[in-house]
């Protein structure tokens, strides 16, 4: 395979930590679980899609708060590949927010230099969001503010097996040999290929597990879990689990800085 074939995360720093962080510093990749919508809407008496809503404005104050606070790149959690299995009326409800996002808010993100990417199997997706996710890439490609990652449709393991594939077609056609697949080559194939790893991992409601998100991109990411259902998270939430992120160490794998053991 030559270096121009190469899936982009091959040819640059690969999925290197990032590691011109000086600490404490904010992180360059924060990333999002945004739980607990159904929890907070249940909390009021409200139904489940209300908390959804809600957590769309909790979303927007936190891209404007993370681009404000000097953060590069946002992932949020916002439909997963599980998501499915939900009854099929909140499926939908999922899916019309998305859509409505995308309408309402992307000539916004656009003035505001947002690049948005999306991450997820697109196979599958119905024919309007598909072309709804590809105009809102296309139109801030050249944008060089925060970069908003919406992982939709989205499942670690299944993003790590499609890269597989790719890398198995790859070597089928002569184009790479079993021997150069490294984890530079393999991670050139994610969905995340051209991104940071995350820094910063948050999830909100309380619950504390990555749920098929990020999995081989969180290999050195630091995580903080917080109390707060999602549709009440805010500037000063994000702020605060940015202070308890700036108080880890992070070594990746090497010795700490303070006592070389
Ligand atoms: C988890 O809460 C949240 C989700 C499954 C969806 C997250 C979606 C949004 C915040 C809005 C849509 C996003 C975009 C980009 C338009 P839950 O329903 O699992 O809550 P629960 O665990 O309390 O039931």
């Amino acid at each position: 395979m030559s270096e121009a074939e190469l899936p982009q995360n091959a040819k640059s720093s690969g999925a290197k930590p990032s590691d011109t962080l000086s600490m404490p510093a904010v992180p360059r990749h924060v990333a999002i679980i945004m739980d607990g919508n159904g929890r907070w809407a249940a909390a009021r008496g409200l139904p489940r899609a209300e908390g959804h809503r809600r957590g769309v404005e909790a979303l927007r104050r936190t891209i404007r708060a993370a681009g404000e606070m000097g953060v590069k790149v946002i992932t949020v959690f916002s439909f997963s590949s599980e998501n499915w299995s939900r009854p099929a009326a909140e499926v939908g409800e999922l899916m019309g927010l998305l859509r409505r996002f995308i309408r309402n808010d992307l000539a916004e993100l656009h003035k505001s230099g947002v690049r948005v990417r999306i991450i997820g199997e697109r196979a599958g997706l119905e024919a309007d969001i598909g072309r709804l996710l590809i105009e809102a890439e296309e139109l801030t490609k050249d944008n060089t503010g925060l970069t908003l990652v919406v992982a939709f449709n989205y499942g670690a393991r299944q993003e790590i097996a499609r890269a597989a594939r790719q890398a198995a077609e790859a070597v089928a056609q002569g184009r790479l040999k079993p021997e150069d697949i490294t984890v530079e080559i393999l991670g050139g194939f994610l969905d995340t290929a051209d991104l940071p790893d995350p820094d910063l991992i948050i999830r909100t409601s309380g619950e504390q597990r990555l749920s098929n998100f990020l999995l081989w991109q969180s290999a050195y990411s630091e995580l903080v879990f917080v109390p707060t259902n999602w549709p009440d998270f805010d500037r000063a939430a994000l702020e605060s689990a940015i202070r308890e992120y700036q108080q880890r160490e992070r070594r990746f794998g090497g010795l700490t800085a303070k006592t070389g053991s």
